[in-house]
């Protein structure tokens, strides 16, 4: 049974991405805070001998999450277990998998958001004061049983915080949420990255391939495997500004590092509903997601790249928006628009 709960982690995870996840802190580029505050929390338990508190990583795809999940465990010098919310099937899954930690041992529940709420209530106990409650027998002569597990750390992550119970957010003592990356610091990570692979890259080529790459480390990897392919097959090997801008070209790229459900949301925003304000779940429906989706996963990147506006009584799309996806802004809007 074990077998099937504790996976090499990873869903969309490819051998590359693996040969590129820094291992120790010192390699992870960005988040400067939560770094900062996870290396001193690290560095307290060690000193006294103890687990580290439970941590919940949330934050859009591609950020580091999982990445940052094994480095903590290595900086503990702790054994990790890996599984994620929808391969735990019923509470014996939990069951086995806890009772099977040692002393210190990590847990990383990936995709916590999508643990079963029957299952979720077994982890209320083990978090606090590492006990499980188990059912034994069943009908009349049914009874609970209380064991006691080892200290251990439970890493969570999740790109939906907001979908996590308040009992379950509040049992984790750490709690730090990712944020895309500025350009300059993708270009650092590419730059790394690059090195790794054994790929020669200037740094206007390394530029041109973090700017549109929606601030995600995960996406700039992947581009610049892309972009090494196109140059050593039509170029001479090396990433330079030009070879990047014309493999991502071909490879239709958006030049603003938007992907198609930003492109979809702004439309969408613009089309039916005259550029807003329009409320987030009107547009969930409208473009066939999810509204924490939306919320959680697309919105902060246009917000924080200045296409979407947050106000009262809703989205509100900028005049950047109209220019980026060339439409023309209605000239009503422009005087309201920043
Ligand atoms: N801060 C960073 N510095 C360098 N590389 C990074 C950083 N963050 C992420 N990466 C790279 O991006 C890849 C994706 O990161 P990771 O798998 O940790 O994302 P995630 O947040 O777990 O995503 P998901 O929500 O899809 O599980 C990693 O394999 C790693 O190569
Ligand atoms: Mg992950």
């Amino acid at each position: 049974m074990a077998e099937r709960l504790i996976h090499e982690v990873q869903k969309p995870d490819t051998a590359l991405e693996t040969t590129l996840r820094p291992a120790a802190f010192s390699e992870f580029t960005g988040q400067a805070r939560t770094r900062e505050r996870l290396e001193i929390g690290v560095e307290a338990a060690r000193g006294r001998k103890e687990p580290l508190d439970h941590v919940l990583l949330s934050g859009p795809p591609g950020l580091g999450k999982t990445t940052l999940a094994n480095i903590l465990a290595r900086a503990m010098g702790a054994t990790m277990r890996a599984t994620s919310g929808p391969t735990l099937e019923k509470a014996a899954d939990l069951a086995g998998l806890l009772t099977n930690l040692e002393e210190g041992d990590v847990l990383f529940i990936d995709e916590i958001h999508r643990l079963q709420k029957t299952i979720e209530e077994y982890l209320y106990p083990a978090m606090e004061d590492f006990k499980l409650d188990i059912i034994i027998d069943q009908g009349p002569n049914a009874r609970s049983v209380r064991l006691n597990l080892p200290r251990f750390t439970l890493i969570g992550a999740t790109t939906r915080a907001g979908l996590l119970s308040s009992p379950l957010l509040t049992r984790f003592g750490i709690r730090e949420r990712l944020d895309y990356y500025p350009a300059e610091q993708i270009q650092v990570i590419l730059e790394r990255a690059a090195g790794l692979l054994g790929v020669s890259m200037d740094a206007h080529g390394a530029m041109e391939i973090a700017r549109r790459s929606r601030g995600t480390p995960r996406i700039a990897n992947n581009l610049l495997r892309r972009v090494r392919d196109y140059a050593q097959v039509r170029g001479d090997g090396r990433i330079t500004r030009e070879t990047a801008d014309r493999a991502l070209a071909i490879l239709e790229i958006d030049q603003h590092g938007l992907d198609e459900m930003d492109k979809r949301i702004l439309e969408t925003a613009i089309t039916k509903f005259g550029g807003g304000p329009v409320g987030v779940s009107s547009l969930a429906v409208a473009v066939g997601e999810e509204p924490d989706t939306i919320e959680e996963v697309y919105e902060p990147y246009l917000i924080l790249e200045g296409y979407l506006h947050r106000t009262p009584q809703g989205r509100v799309v900028t005049e950047l928006a109209y220019r980026r996806l060339g439409l023309a802004a209605p000239a009503r809007r422009q005087s309201e628009l920043l």
